[in-house]
């Protein structure tokens, strides 16, 4: 394929952050993830983080103009010439119809959406047993516990509940999800790109059914 440009989409706690790290690694290609970008951008106190913090804090989205600029910055860059994996961008209309431009701008096109389809109770026991260290590495209490318990696997930095883990922010970020990012399933069904994957298995077959997903890809570019 000559090149792969990926939008992971679906509800909060699907698995976009811990299938997109392993992809991260499969692919070799940058990962954009816009939660993890403006979390560093809060605690680096720069004007973006201090544009976000409200909205996040409350579980709202940030406004689109805000978002836009930074995702359309990362796409352009060198390093993701060979493509890129976008975790949380698009999630409105008018997101994806600014990636369309920027994509058309620099004559290239999406690979694909793949949606990670998850039940809604399922993602209220992920939300609830998940913790993070501060370089977005991510864990769970019951279904993936680091070997020392508050501490990163990966970088030994202490891990902790995120702040828009509690539980009135997640039914809101739900909320959010249904009436601003549900129409996407549409918008990229309708052009082809929507490739659905179930994300109620355990991570590594999820990961291993995106594999196949982009092989099968791969074999239809190829024909
Ligand atoms: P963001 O960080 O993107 O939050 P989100 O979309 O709500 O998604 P999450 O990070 O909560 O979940 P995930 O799907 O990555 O699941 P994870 O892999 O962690 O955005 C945060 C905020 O930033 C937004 O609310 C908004 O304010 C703002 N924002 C970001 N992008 C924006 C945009 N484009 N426009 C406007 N505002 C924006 O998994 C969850 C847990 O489950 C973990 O503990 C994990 O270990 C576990 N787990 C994962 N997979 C499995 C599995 N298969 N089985 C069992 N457990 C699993």
């Amino acid at each position: 394929m000559s090149e792969l440009n990926l939008i992971l989409l679906g509800p909060p706690g699907s698995g976009k952050g811990t299938q997109g790290e392993t992809l991260q690694t499969d692919l070799d290609l940058p990962y954009y993830a816009t939660g993890d970008i403006l979390r560093a951008a809060v605690r680096d106190k720069t004007e973006l983080g201090s544009s976000a913090k409200e909205f996040m804090d409350r579980g709202d989205f940030v406004p689109d103009d805000v978002i836009v600029g930074v995702i359309a910055e990362r796409v352009g860059q060198h390093e993701a010439e060979d493509g890129f994996i976008l975790d949380g961008f698009p999630r409105t209309v008018p997101q994806a119809e600014a990636l369309n431009e920027k994509m058309a701008e620099m004559r290239r096109r999406l690979t694909a959406a793949v949606l990670i389809e998850v039940a809604e109770e399922e993602v209220v026991r992920r939300l609830g047993g998940r913790r993070t260290c501060s370089n977005g590495h991510i864990f769970h209490v019951e279904f993936d516990p680091p070997e020392k318990e508050g501490i990163c696997d990966v970088c030994d930095e202490p891990m902790g509940v995120r702040d828009d883990d509690k539980p009135e922010v997640i039914r809101h970020r739900m909320t959010q999800f249904a009436e601003k990012t549900l129409p996407l399933i549409g918008y990229y069904e309708e052009r082809g790109l929507l490739e659905r994957i179930d994300g109620d298995k355990a991570p590594d077959e999820v990961a291993e059914d995106i594999r196949g997903l982009l092989a099968t890809l791969r074999m239809e570019e190829e024909a």
